[in-house]
């Protein structure tokens, strides 16, 4: 029998913890963090991603401000809403929803954000800091993984770990955080171009699949025993929920949670995860301001 790993409970019992830590630091300054969300366009996804933030905020007492702007805004304006935004002593921290529209350089934006205010932890200088174990923003669903892995007690240690998926946002930094001293895992980082890729998956202990293809972690590529944390949100249409639509994990949940001792379910999982991290975060620059 395996647990089901529940991070709609693990984060609402940390945002209960976040918004006790906000009222004692109301009483002792008379602030509260300030989080910014920069929107382009009406991208389905991110408007459901930045909504969710925005309630977030409201539920652990944060003050937040969602800034939209249109699918064809230039590079330019945006940049400079970024500088804007760096410059605004009222806000803590803020994000660029992404993705960005084709014409936009998202490293050039994730460049232009202060560091000290970047709290996606996306900005080179933030990453570079997290891989070299300094103190930094780590990015929200990698340090989401990490604080279920370590709610659950689940041990890291000398474990066989693979991560499916090399992205940026959560392959690459979630990679590095399970190596470092401390968790001390064995990673292998598994992509589009690894040859023997189930062989590989088979042999892990801990899988972390965050490759972004509905159903991609079949049971005969799991072992018994496995611990999976299924990063994947992919939207597909469904006539079953009011939106019209429902969120599909990169595990094909039905049959391969009989094989594991830990999972996490899509939706429930590492998604609500994700926004405390991110409220974490912005709490966290706050702090450092005062
Ligand atoms: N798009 C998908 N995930 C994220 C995230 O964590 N932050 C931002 N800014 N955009 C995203």
């Amino acid at each position: 029998m395996y647990t089901l790993i529940d991070g709609k409970k693990v984060s609402s019992d940390i945002k209960l913890e976040i918004a006790e830590e906000v009222k004692k630091f109301k009483k002792e300054t008379g602030k509260v963090p300030h989080l910014a969300a920069v929107l382009v366009g009406n991208d389905g996804a991110s408007e459901t991603y930045v909504s969710h933030k925005v309630k977030a905020c409201e539920q652990v007492g944060f003050k937040s401000t969602l800034i939209r702007m249109e699918e064809s805004v230039s590079e330019k304006e945006l940049l400079d809403k970024v500088g804007e935004l760096n410059g605004d002593k009222g806000i803590d921290g803020f994000i660029v929803q992404l993705p960005l529209p084709d014409h936009i350089s998202e490293d050039k934006v994730i460049e232009a954000v202060d560091p000290e205010k970047d709290v996606d932890g996306f900005n080179p200088v933030n990453l570079g800091k997290m891989t070299i174990g300094l103190p930094s923003f780590v990015p929200a669903t990698p340090s989401g993984i990490m604080e279920l892995i370590k709610r659950y007690n689940i041990e890291t240690s000398g474990k066989n770990c693979v991560v499916i998926g090399r992205s940026n946002i959560v392959g690459r930094p979630v990679s590095i955080l399970l190596s470092k001293k401390g968790v001390d895992a064995t990673v292998t980082l598994v992509h589009s171009r690894t040859k023997n890729l189930e062989e590989i998956v088979r042999r892990a202990e801990i899988i972390i699949a965050a490759i972004g293809i509905p159903e991609f972690v079949k049971a005969d590529m799991v072992s018994e025993g496995t611990v999976i944390i299924d990063v994947g949100t992919t939207r597909v249409k469904s006539d079953k929920t009011k939106s019209g639509w429902k969120l599909k994990g990169d595990v094909d949940f039905d049959n391969v949670a009989p094989k594991c001792s830990y999972i996490t379910p899509v939706p429930g999982g590492v998604g609500p995860m994700t926004i405390v991290s991110l409220l974490q975060n912005t709490l966290k620059a706050c702090k450092q301001k005062y």
